[in-house]
Formats: structure tokens, sequence, C-alpha cells
């Protein structure tokens, strides 16, 4: 089928007739139109939002890399999100279900709670108005957010937003000293956290974790502590506020008007690993931000009125911004959120969320389907989970058999199951199949095709593209909205970090990819020294940084290997200080310490102890060779090697670690 597709852009790029597949060809020629006249595209895209002011120029480009988009225009998330739809029949549509971890004995869920877009509007209003009256908190203040998946989450995010205060969100998984520097390096003037939360089935004492970071930080001068779990949890005097306390007197009925915020200005601040130093904090802009959503809550979920949606991220890392948040509350969605782990109290848990609420539209992980998969179908299938019509993945590439599964299990195989490529610099996806727009075949595993707009190319050494099928790097050659503002306190490692590779300023995203003979994208994985951990992002040199700051450790090389549920794990390969014995209990001891500095998510598969590394002549570790090793990869080039016996003592390590394996796993060593 041909489409007839003329610029400029109208209502073409929002069809009303979602059965648009077109063959591949003609794909990529519409999509050309939109990367050549991507100024215009995007405008045309941005007409959608309920602007206060429009802009006085779509695109500042005038001091690259640090592009803005939409300049001149006002604007604001929460009015977006939400005074947006209470003028409309979506006034008392809900917005929210809310689904808590604990059961009953029967297996019930023990606390269901559901929020209309009214509600909503509401509370979000009654919290502005608490923080701007009590905290005198204002336009271009940071604040901490350090919570829980409970439903005040995005009501903070929202009631922030509101205020044009920038919010930064910690992963309420990562540990005190990650809490820390980010509220340090944020300067955040207040945090808003938890006394705890249920995963798994456990306590996880959250404000004891947030004290000790704290105890650390000193720009933080105002805490509110939500009471999740109504435990009694100690209380700094003149610091710390029950959030219950401050609203007591908060009239039902309070209006804040949403401060109007320039379009080139932050939302939030989000941190993420990279290859060296502490993580870098994403500036995310409003203006381009939203109009990226927009557009891709249509495209790749093809949103409608009548869908419940699920995205099963943690509204801590940026799929859950993007896509629990902001882009399907724009859209007036109804949206599921639940705060456990979607394997509790049984591994068929996610399924009966979906049978329950009726889920239509559902976004997940492939390390969440690794996980399923561990469990007989039956228990799955006996679920009702007809309801599902779409599906999507993120996060890192989708294997053929956790596709598989999950197109038999949800899919039914038969409906749209795609994985869409994006990372937190870029704000929203960029690449996938798009059954809102005009689509092309589904090829499963792949990463479909660049969004409208976005110039993604996998190009070689020199910045050149590469032939199909053959590995390249993927870079982004034109501006897009979403991208980043620049790292927060830091703009000279925005150039260095991804503008510096290629020339052009060319956006470099770490990533190794390939575009077959059809032209479709294959995300293979990171060319640099990120890991990805179930499907999260995490430095090598983090790791390593925080295992020498251990007494014991005189240097340490930190890899990723193979692991079949969360895709890749850390091992970490350890010389000594003097005096220290290598053992299991100092192993163990190590594996803590990580897990205490970093986070449970960066527990390694095993501390491996050697006589030395290998290092270059100028004493740099040459990570890449115990990363060979360790995969069972030829080693390559090792002519700056230095002393070329340490491979020997790298392998040797791994080998005995494979036999340690092997041991535990061999039944007849089981009791
Ligand atoms: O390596 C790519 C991988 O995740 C990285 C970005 O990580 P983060 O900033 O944590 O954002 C994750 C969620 C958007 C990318 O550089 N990645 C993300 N999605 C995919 C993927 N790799 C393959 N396929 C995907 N669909």
């Amino acid at each position: 089928m041909s489409v007839n597709w003329a610029l400029p852009f109208e209502e073409k790029i929002f069809p009303k007739d979602k059965s648009n597949l077109i063959d591949v060809k003609t794909y990529i020629e519409l999509h050309r139109k939109t990367v050549d006249n991507f100024k215009e595209f995007w405008a045309r895209v941005a007409k959608e939002l309920p602007w206060f002011k429009l802009w006085d120029q779509v695109l500042d480009d005038s001091n690259p890399p640090f592009y803005r988009w939409f300049k001149g225009a006002e604007i604001n998330a929460s009015y977006v999100c939400l005074d947006k739809h209470i003028s409309t029949w979506r006034k008392n549509k809900i917005a929210f279900i809310w689904e808590g971890e604990p059961v009953d004995a029967k297996g019930m869920p023990k606390e269901i709670k559901k929020y209309t877009y009214h509600d909503l509007y509401k509370e979000v209003n009654r919290i502005s108005y608490m923080l701007k009256t009590k905290f005198n908190l204002k336009k271009g203040d940071t604040v901490g957010i350090y919570l829980p998946m409970i439903i005040e989450l995005p009501m903070f995010m929202l009631a922030l937003a509101r205020l044009g205060v920038i919010f930064t969100m910690v992963f309420a998984g990562f540990s005190s000293d990650s809490l820390a520097s980010r509220l340090e390096d944020a300067n955040a003037k207040m945090l808003i956290t938890a006394d705890g939360f249920w995963r798994n089935g456990k306590i996880v004492q959250l404000k004891n974790i947030a004290d000790e970071a704290l105890n650390k930080v000193s720009n933080v001068k105002d805490v509110i502590v939500l009471k999740r779990l109504g435990s009694n949890v100690t209380m700094k005097n003149g610091r710390d506020y029950n959030f219950d306390d401050l609203m007591n007197d908060i009239p039902a009925n309070v209006y804040v008007e949403p401060v109007r915020v320039r379009s080139e200005e932050p939302l939030y601040i989000l941190y993420t690993s990279g290859t060296t130093g502490k993580p870098k904090g994403q500036v995310q802009g409003v203006g381009g931000y939203l109009v990226l959503l927009h557009a891709t809550m249509k495209w790749a979920f093809d949103i409608r009125d009548e869908d419940v949606y699920w995205c099963t991220a943690d509204i801590g890392w940026v799929t859950g911004h993007s896509y629990t948040v902001f882009g399907p509350l724009m859209e007036g969605a109804t949206i599921m959120m639940y705060e456990g782990a979607l394997t509790y109290p049984d591994p068929s848990r996610w399924s009966a969320i979906i049978e329950r609420y009726g889920i239509n539209i559902l976004y997940t992980s492939p390390t969440a389907i690794r996980g399923f998969m561990k469990f007989p179908k039956e228990i799955f299938k006996k679920y009702d989970m007809s309801s599902v019509r779409l599906m999507q993945s993120v996060g890192e590439p989708i294997n053929p058999e956790a596709f598989r599964w999950m197109y038999d299990v949800v899919g039914r195989n038969e409906i749209h199951f795609g994985s869409t490529w994006w990372m937190t610099e870029t704000g929203g996806l960029l690449s996938g199949h798009f059954p809102g727009l005009y689509t092309v075949p589904m090829k499963p595993g792949t990463n479909g095709m660049p969004l409208f707009g976005a110039d993604l190319e996998v190009v070689d050494e020199n910045g050149n593209p590469q032939v199909p099928e053959q590995r390249g790097y993927l870079v982004i050659r034109k501006p897009w909205p979403g991208l980043s503002l620049t790292i927060w306190g830091d703009p000279d490692r925005f150039i260095q970090v991804y503008f510096s590779k290629f020339k052009h300023y060319y956006f470099w995203t770490g990533d190794y990819a390939v575009r077959d003979r059809d032209g479709y994208f294959w995300i293979l994985g990171r060319a640099d020294e990120v890991i990805k951990v179930a499907g999260h992002r995490l430095g090598t040199y983090e790791l390593e940084s925080a295992l020498i700051q251990h007494p014991a450790v005189a240097e340490a090389a930190v890899v990723g290997v193979p692991d079949e549920i969360k895709g890749e794990v850390p091992v970490a390969f350890v010389t000594l200080k003097q005096g220290y014995t290598a053992n299991e209990k100092l192993a163990n001891e190590l594996n803590n310490w990580i897990r205490e500095k970093v986070g449970p998510i960066a527990t390694l598969k095993n501390v491996l102890f050697v006589s030395k590394l290998p290092k270059t002549r100028s004493a740099k570790i040459m990570r890449r060779v115990v990363q060979a090793v360790a995969v069972n990869k030829p080693i390559g080039d090792i002519t700056t090697l230095e002393d070329e016996t340490s491979i020997e003592e790298v392998k040797k390590a791994y080998l005995e670690f494979q036999a340690e394996l092997a041991k535990r796993s061999d039944p007849k060593n089981s009791n």
C-alpha cells in the first residue's frame, strides 16, 4: 500500500485510520521527509499541546549542542496533565488505579485505590499549596524525591511541576550514598520520602536509609515524610515533617495557578550512570519533552480513551517518568500503578492484575519476562489476558525466547509486540514499531524503525553510514525534542560524553547497532563500559570506585557477564592490599559493601581475587581484556599490555569460578 503523503505535515501524522500498515520502503521515504524538515515537522506536532504562549523560534540551535526547543513558549506540565482534562468529560475518568503489594489469605490485594482526574487535580493543588505556603518553594528550586511506588509519588511530581520546581527522583532501591551524592549534586533544599514500603513481602525501611544520606549532606533543610506503613520513624525536630500533619489544615478546594514555565526550562533532573565519574544529572526541558511524549504515546502506544494502560517500570527510572506519569496523563489515559514485585506473592501476580483491570496496553521489560519464564506457562494462561491489544518492551535487547514466550502467553500469537529503544538522555522513545502511525510489518526482536523526526543512523568509526548488516555505532544526527538540555552543573561533560566522538555534533548513544537489509534497526547493546543489569544502567567505573574505597582493595576491574534472567550481571576482579587474605568471607564483605554503596541492583555475581590485573604500560587497567576473558571471546590487540602473565591470572580465576558454579548447580552436590 502506498500513502499519498505531502508536506506540510497536516492530519496525516496522527492518522485516524490506525490500520495504516505500509511497506518499509515507503516508511523510510516518509521518515526522510520528516527528518529533512524536522523543525517544521516537530512544530506541527507541538501545535497539539495547550501552550500558554506559543514559541518565537521552533529550535534555537545557535549554541550546539545546547539545543533549545520551542524557544519563548510557555507551558506547565501539571496543567497539561490535569487542568486540560478537568474542563472536559475526562474530569470523572479514572486517572490512576493503584494496587498495593500486600495480599489477604485468599491472595487478593488488600488495598486498591482509584483516582479520577478530578481527584488527582484536587490533591495536586492541595500539595502545591502546602509546598508553596509552608515551605515557600518557588520556580527554579530543586527538590529530591525518594519514594516508593505509592500514589503520592506522581502527585508530588505534578505538584512540584505546577510550581515550576525542578525535582530529582532517586529510585527507592538506591543506597544512602547514592541518594546523598544526588541530593548534593542537585543542591536539593528539600527531600520527600516515606517511612518504608513493601517489596516482595518484606518491609524496606526507607526513612532509615534517607536519614543516613541526610547526615552526609548539608543542603537539604526540610524533609517531608509520608507514612506508607504508618510506622513510627525517628523524626528530626525542625527538619522532618509528617505529610499528614502538613496537609491537615489545607482546604479541599484550593487552587494554585500553574506557573508559566518557559519551554526550555528544566522539568526534572534524573541521574544516570556513564563510563566515568559520578552519575550524570540529565536535565530535561519541559516543552520538548512533552511534545515527544505526546507523539510517542499516540504512535507507539496508540493510546485511546477506552484503554487501561500499564507500564511496569518503577517511576524512579526514566521509563516511569515518561510513560507512567507524564505521557499517559497528558493523553488522559487510565493508568495502572502497582506498588510491588510483579511475582509476589506468586509468579502470576502480574497476570492477575491484567485480568483484574482488563489491561489493554502493556509496556514491560525483557528482564521481567525472563523472570516469568522460569515458571510453567499454565499458571499464567489460566488468567484471562485477552484484553491486551498491544505490547511494547524496553530497556535492553529482547532475546527471541523471551519474545516468543510473551507473544504466546499474553499476545495470543497475534497482537502487536515491539521493542522501543531509547535512553534517559533522549526523554522518550525514538525507535520502534508504531501501530498508531503508519507502521511497518512487525519484525520480532528488532527495534523497528526510527521515529518520525528522529535522525537515527548506524555509523562506522568515522561517522559515515555503515553498510547494512554490519555492526556500527548508533548516533542521532539531528536534535529532537526531549534531548537532555545538559548535564546538571557540568556542561563541558555534556559535550565531551555525547558530542565529541563523532563529527558534526552527532549525538553518540553509546550503543552498538545494525541496520538490516530490510532497513530495520537492531540495537545490540552497549559499546562502552556501561552494563545493563535487569535493564538498569550501571557504570562499571562506578562499581570499581566503590570497591577501591574498601580498605582491603588495591585495584578492581568490574565487567558484565551474561545472565539468564537479568541479561547481564557484574563480576569483580580484585587485587588486595598487603596484609589481606583472599577468602569467601572477604568476597561476601565486598559484595555487601557494593550493595551498601550503590544499592542492591549492583550486587556482584562474584568477587574474584587475582594477584595482578592486565594493564597498559601507562598503568591503565585494560577492562576490555578482562571482559574478553570473562565472556570467553578473543582478546584482541594486546600490544599495549605491560605484562602478559596477568591474562593467565585472570583466566585462571575465571575458570575456577566457572568450576565452582558448575559444582554448585550439580544436583549431586545439593543436600
Ligand atoms: O543500551 C540501550 C538500552 O538501554 C540504554 C539506556 O538506558 P537507560 O538510560 O537506563 O534507559 C532505559 C529505558 C529507556 C540504551 O543505551 N536499551 C533501552 N531500550 C532498549 C535498549 N537496548 C535494546 N533494545 C531496547 N528496546
